[in-house]
């Protein structure tokens, strides 16, 4: 087998700058905060983290509007915060990801500021330009995708915010410039890049309007109150619609093919994963992405045996049609523009256990893991009160539209803002039970205000104590997988494939064979393996279980599984 590289073997941590840990007690996350909790992120076992945007930014769009590519953003600290950051980490052997927004800059950068000075200055084709807004394309987070500039008297392009320009990628000049961008954080010694939105780099050539009979505010409106299967139905064949010119176009590949030379000329394997889940971007395996999310596996309702199945039937069949080692998966549950795990596939009355399950279930499956802070304490989803505690735009801007243009009462646009904007997901995290959960000290007023549940055990300290809770379970879920080559490696072969309650599966590697149970339900389990082949002649020794008590070693007949189990077993040969 070729020695696998680091991104394949790693666990890898999102860190969100913004809201990880206050270093200097003005209310926003900074380096300073990130650098003091590398202990804890080695000691919790991760190995790779992946930084949200830390540059310069008037934060449009929360860091993702960047307004200088080659610096930090003085709330954060100075580059050389960063770079203490950086070294502390690669110290400590957890290795450091980018985030890497190549579709937009902010409006504040001074390349746009050029480009839209006049109709005449060396940038004049560097963003999206047109006389006349072309088309009835909307932006997806703030309406109409065609904005005026005075000083140009003409209309750029913006797929997000109106303070987030589309650049133009056609220009072989805005591509030399990102790629020396991307150069000084790879000398700086970054080992890669998560790739943000590449589906909106390119657009329709011919500017092809969309057939949608409504805007962006009316369709959010629309699928807010969609309820029956057709209404359902609807809202996703026009969210489908509504975008499909501005996404996906020609052109990504080779781009996707230039990014990857340039970070192939560095040593030490430096990688790039896309906010993506089309496979299809990591080209031959090795000639574009390295890895791409598999968002499927997130993308429903609820987290159910059978499609987790057909999920990982699908995503690995199209993964190994790449070159053996190149079809690599990677899985993630959780990140920053997303409902947390906990809240989103939790069932309200057994969500501590489905956590659980949640998590074993992407530390186990085949394929790079992603996981989002504040995770691994069971951070919950926070709902926002009142409009001036909004600071994601997309959510201010959905507000404004539901009260001034379609009228809806305040206090429902205000209830429905607080589940759509991602401020939900992104308060402060919790690192004890002291004020402001430990984040910032006390008397000061967090960017975000702090979810109050960080009182009720929802935190690092109190966590770090209790041997039962899920901080314990993620480390202890970490050290097994790190100690199982089976899990990092082996194949993924599905076993049981009918059972609706429980999701079960083998990992099989030269070295090892594990069984992985999952008992989504309430029910107690008396399985029986006995008549697969991998497992005939075999016996299970327990490596991790979360239940209270279970017997270290299992005859493969009958193996005894409690409610919501996680069971994780290696194989021994009874001829041993
Ligand atoms: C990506 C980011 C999201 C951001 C958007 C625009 O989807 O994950 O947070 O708002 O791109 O950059």
């Amino acid at each position: 087998m070729t020695p696998l590289k680091w991104w394949q073997t790693a666990v890898f941590y999102q860190i969100y700058p913004r809201s990880f840990a206050d270093g200097n007690g003005d209310g926003i996350g900074d380096f300073k905060g990130i650098t003091e909790k590398l202990d804890y992120l080695a000691n919790l076992g991760v190995d790779a983290l992946w930084l949200s945007p830390h540059f310069p930014s008037p934060n449009w769009d929360c860091g993702y509007d960047i307004s200088d590519y080659c610096d930090a953003a003085p709330e954060y600290g100075t580059l050389n915060d960063f770079k203490t950051f950086l070294d502390e980490s690669h110290k400590r052997n957890m290795r450091v990801i980018l985030d890497l927004v190549l579709n937009h800059t902010s409006d504040e950068h001074e390349w746009f500021v050029e480009s839209r000075s006049s109709r005449d200055n060396p940038k004049v084709d560097w963003y999206v330009w047109a006389d006349t807004p072309p088309n009835n394309w909307q932006s997806c987070f703030d309406g109409d995708a065609w904005t005026y500039a005075p000083e140009r008297n003409q209309y750029y392009y913006h797929y997000f915010m109106k303070q987030q320009p589309d650049l133009n990628w056609h220009s072989p000049e805005v591509k030399e410039a990102m790629w020396q961008a991307i150069r000084f954080w790879l000398d700086l010694g970054v080992d890669g890049y998560r790739l943000d939105a590449l589906g909106t780099i390119f657009e329709d050539p011919n500017l092809t309007p969309h057939t949608v009979p409504m805007n962006l505010a009316e369709l959010r409106h629309f699928s807010d109150l969609a309820k029956t299967p057709e209404e359902i139905k609807l809202r996703d064949q026009y969210w489908h619609d509504m975008f499909k010119n501005q996404w996906a176009q020609g052109g990504l590949h080779e781009l996707m093919k230039e990014l990857r030379t340039i970070m192939d000329e560095y040593e030490g394997d430096r990688m790039l994963v896309g906010e993506d889940e089309n496979i299809d971007y990591m080209g031959d395996g090795k000639d574009e992405l390295h890895l791409v999310f598999n968002f499927a596996l997130m993308k429903t309702g609820g987290i159910t045996p059978e499609h987790i199945r057909k999920n990982q039937a699908e995503r690995l069949k199209r993964l190994s049609e790449l070159s053996a080692e190149a079809g690599w998966p990677c899985n993630t549950l959780g990140n920053h523009d997303n409902s947390r795990i906990h809240t989103r596939f939790g069932d309200k009355l057994h969500d501590a256990e489905l956590a659980r399950l949640h998590t074993a279930l992407i530390l186990t499956l085949r394929g790079t893991p992603f996981l989002y802070n504040g995770e691994e304490i069971g951070m919950t989803d926070y709902m926002l009160t009142d409009i001036s505690q909004v600071k994601d735009t997309m959510g201010t801007w959905y507000y404004h539209a539901l009260v001034n243009d379609l009228k809806v009462d305040p206090r429902e646009a205000m209830a429905r803002t607080a589940e759509m904007t991602r401020d939900k997901n992104r308060t402060p995290m919790h690192w004890s039970n002291n004020p402001n959960a430990g984040f910032s000290p006390a008397g000061v007023s967090p960017w975000l205000p702090v979810n109050p549940n960080y009182q009720d055990g929802v935190n690092v300290k109190d966590q770090t104590e209790s041997p039962y809770s899920l901080l314990n379970y993620y480390k202890r879920l970490l050290k097994v997988r790190k100690n199982s080559p089976a899990l990092i490696h082996g194949e993924y072969i599905r076993v049981h494939e009918t059972a609706a309650d429980y999701f079960a599966f083998l990992r099989v590697s030269e070295e090892q064979k594990v069984l992985v149970i999952l008992n989504f339900s309430n029910r107690p389990y008396h399985l029986n393996f006995s008549d697969i082949k991998e497992c005939k002649a075999h016996k299970l020794h327990s490596l991790f279980t979360s239940a209270e008590i279970s017997p270290k070693d299992q005859e493969i007949k009958e193996v005894r599984l409690s409610p919501f189990e996680v069971y994780i077993g290696e194989l021994q040969s009874v001829h041993a």
